[in-house]
């Protein structure tokens, strides 16, 4: 399926669900699950980047992940680790620029090390961005950015009674960030849990109930053809979307 280039969506972010249960549905230990769901991270990465997307974001690991059984948690970290540390030659040979968003200063120290690396190595690249959310939730980013901001207005660098959104939005893990286009979730769950809550205000949704290990790119195409079918209208009326001329004229 292809895509005319002036209808992909710009940003295309992913609630990766689904693995525990593909590794369920086949006897597998759920580790089996996340493994194959870093083969789909990398075969998604660039999936997206043939299809004209030009940043990518993937919920890797959320605040509430803390809260499963110590081994997945350690294994999901060790699978991190091996993952950056085999990804980083493709990222410069292909010229993926790759960040994160989140509180990745609590996360493993090994784990930090590799963050650190494949960030500075592959800073200069700008057609496309990979963004891993790693202990990443809405709710911490947005008390972050307050506090943050707080300490800037303390500080006489911003002045209160400016306030706007563009201000604010600039104390956010995402800063330098366009806001998504489309946001997907894969496993048929309908939720949003905690990811990108505020940036995601005015993204299209698509629900899917393919399981993450089995996401491929014709399942991404169907997402973007499902994207190209809605009318984005950012609180307008449906005839200044669709005639924006003529609604000005009235
Ligand atoms: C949800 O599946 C998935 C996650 C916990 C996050 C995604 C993690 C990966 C794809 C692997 C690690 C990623 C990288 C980039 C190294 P689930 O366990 O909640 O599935 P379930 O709802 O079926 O139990």
């Amino acid at each position: 399926m292809s895509v005319p280039a002036e209808n992909v969506p710009p940003h295309v972010a992913i609630i990766m669900d689904g693995n525990g249960r593909w590794a369920k549905q086949r006897g597998l230990p759920r580790i089996e699950g996340h493994r194959r769901g870093v083969e789909t991270v990398r075969n998604v990465t660039f999936a997206a980047r043939d299809l004209g997307v030009r940043m990518l974001t993937l919920y890797a690991f959320s605040i509430e992940n803390w809260k499963r059984p110590p081994e997945e948690v350690g294994a999901l970290m060790g699978l991190l680790e091996y993952y950056l540390k085999k990804e980083l030659d493709t990222f410069v040979r292909d010229r993926v620029r790759f960040r994160t968003i989140g509180r990745t200063e609590e996360l493993p120290a090994g784990v930090q090390k590799h963050l650190r690396t494949t960030i500075e190595e592959t800073k200069c690249f700008t057609d496309y961005t990979l963004v891993l959310a790693l202990n990443y939730g809405s709710r911490a980013e947005i008390v972050d950015a307050a506090r943050a901001y707080a300490a800037a207005v303390a500080a006489g660098k911003e002045k209160l009674n400016d306030g706007s959104w563009s201000t604010f939005s600039r104390y956010l893990y995402t800063a330098d960030m366009p806001d998504p286009d489309l946001v997907i979730r894969t496993s048929g769950e309908k939720r949003i849990s905690n990811f990108l809550s505020l940036q995601a205000a005015y993204a299209e949704f698509v629900f899917t109930p393919v399981l993450w290990p089995d996401f491929g790119k014709d399942d991404l195409s169907a997402a973007i053809a499902d994207y190209n079918r809605r009318e984005r209208r950012f609180g307008q009326t449906s005839e200044q979307v669709v005639a924006p001329a003529k609604a000005h004229r009235k």
